[in-house]
């Protein structure tokens, strides 16, 4: 995405602490803040801190002669492809619905010729009341994103919805709004992590996939205005947020959720690592130690993404090959013997639990090598490249 610049509102609310690693957070995905805050938002934290994290001057005052023109509510707005309001206050969102412009930042928002995102914070009882709620539904009314809020503990002790999402939620929240949609109206269907297949009640067959690489396509997909499932094996990740999340722990539980979900969908990704095979006797009770050697007899599971893509009306269906040795070629008979448009070659060994991957891209055209990345980066790369293919088959 091109650099992009935003405006960071931070009215009065505890969760403003949340906004100084909200600034880092953007700045490292390449989107310029420039800080505006309420009066009552510096009781909470300090211009001081905010000029530190942005490295620019801290705007407050409606009055500041300081701005070009002396007309900061035109000039501010007017440079950036958003404003951000979080934490936003029940009172500042009150503001807001009705126009209100008593100051810098709600005069900037009455002004503004860009998209407006708030993230409200409070109380529950506040965000429950009826008033915020009609509020809420106005600001929706009027085209304004919400952004959560979170439900949990909050700093009065009260436990419920009202607490603001953190800053890595925040952060791709914006993102996601700020970048170019080329899959917009496009249904996404996407395997992550590991299979789980059981020996007995406490023993189990799996492998390695941390299910980064699946997740991360899932949230690029989000990005690029996609309309995404992911049926996911266990992981320790929190899915990411604007996602359909689908949990299936074995390949068959994978198979069947693939299958019970994959009409409609116009792209099928399968990332996940799926067992190739699973014991063939499911022991109820545990397995007692006895013999020297144990043998436990294995059956081949199904493959999901070879039966995906030979479905009548198929999607564009996409594959991972995650080899050891002879990766381009290895990958490329699989895509071969799975009659697939596209697939993925990375080396295992890149690949497993590592936040960067290095990976080719192999279809009918040849070999389309990506730099090594983090999985993000490689994410959005692998779906530039399948939105080109599907716009321009
Ligand atoms: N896959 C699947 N269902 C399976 C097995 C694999 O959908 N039962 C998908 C994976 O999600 C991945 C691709 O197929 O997209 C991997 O292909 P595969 O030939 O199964 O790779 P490996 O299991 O690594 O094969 P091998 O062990 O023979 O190298």
């Amino acid at each position: 995405m091109a650099n992009k610049k935003i405006v960071l509102g931070i009215t009065g609310g505890i969760a403003a602490y949340k906004a100084a690693e909200l600034v880092r957070l953007l700045q490292k995905n390449n989107i310029d803040v420039q800080v505006v805050m309420t009066q009552a938002a510096c009781q909470f934290i300090t211009p001081v801190t905010m000029q530190a994290l942005s490295g620019k001057p801290v705007f407050i005052d409606m009055w500041d002669a300081s701005i070009a023109n002396g007309m900061p509510h035109i000039e501010l707005s007017r440079q950036v492809d958003a404003i951000v309001i979080a934490p936003a206050s029940a009172d500042f969102l009150a503001k807001i619905v009705h126009g209100g412009a008593d100051d810098l930042l709600s005069t900037l928002c009455l002004a503004r010729d860009c998209p407006l995102l708030v993230a409200p914070a409070m109380n529950k009882q506040m965000w429950e009341n009826p008033a915020t709620q009609r509020n809420i539904a106005q600001l929706q009314a009027d085209g304004i994103s919400i952004l959560g809020p979170d439900s949990g503990e909050q700093a009065c002790g009260e436990i419920g919805l009202g607490r603001m999402l953190e800053a890595q939620d925040l952060c791709d929240l914006v993102y996601a709004h700020l970048s170019p949609k080329p899959l917009n109206g496009q249904r996404i269907l996407i395997t992550a992590g590991p299979t789980l297949e059981m020996i007995d009640p406490v023993r189990a067959i799996t492998n390695l996939s941390s299910g980064k690489m699946g997740y991360a396509i899932a949230q690029a997909a989000f990005e690029m205005g996609a309309e995404v499932t992911l049926v996911s094996g266990a992981t320790a990740l929190k899915p990411p947020l604007g996602v359909n999340n689908i949990s299936a722990i074995s390949a068959e539980n994978m198979y069947q959720t693939v299958m019970q979900n994959v009409a409609n969908q116009n792209i099928f990704i399968g990332v996940a690592a799926v067992a190739d095979y699973s014991p063939a006797t499911k022991h109820s009770q545990k397995i007692k130690k006895s013999e020297q050697t144990l043998s436990i007899a294995l059956n081949k599971n199904k493959d999901i993404l070879a039966d995906v893509a030979s479905l009548p009306n198929a999607p564009f269906c996409v594959g991972f090959a995650a080899e050891s040795e002879n990766l381009l070629e290895y990958a490329e008979s699989k895509r071969k013997a799975k009659k697939l448009p596209l697939i993925v070659a990375n080396l295992a060994s890149d690949a497993m639990g590592s936040d960067e991957n290095q990976v080719t891209l192999l279809d009918k055209n040849g070999a389309h090598p990506l730099a090594n990345a983090p999985k993000i980066a490689v994410a959005r790369g692998i779906l530039q490249h399948i939105a080109k293919c599907i716009s321009s088959p």
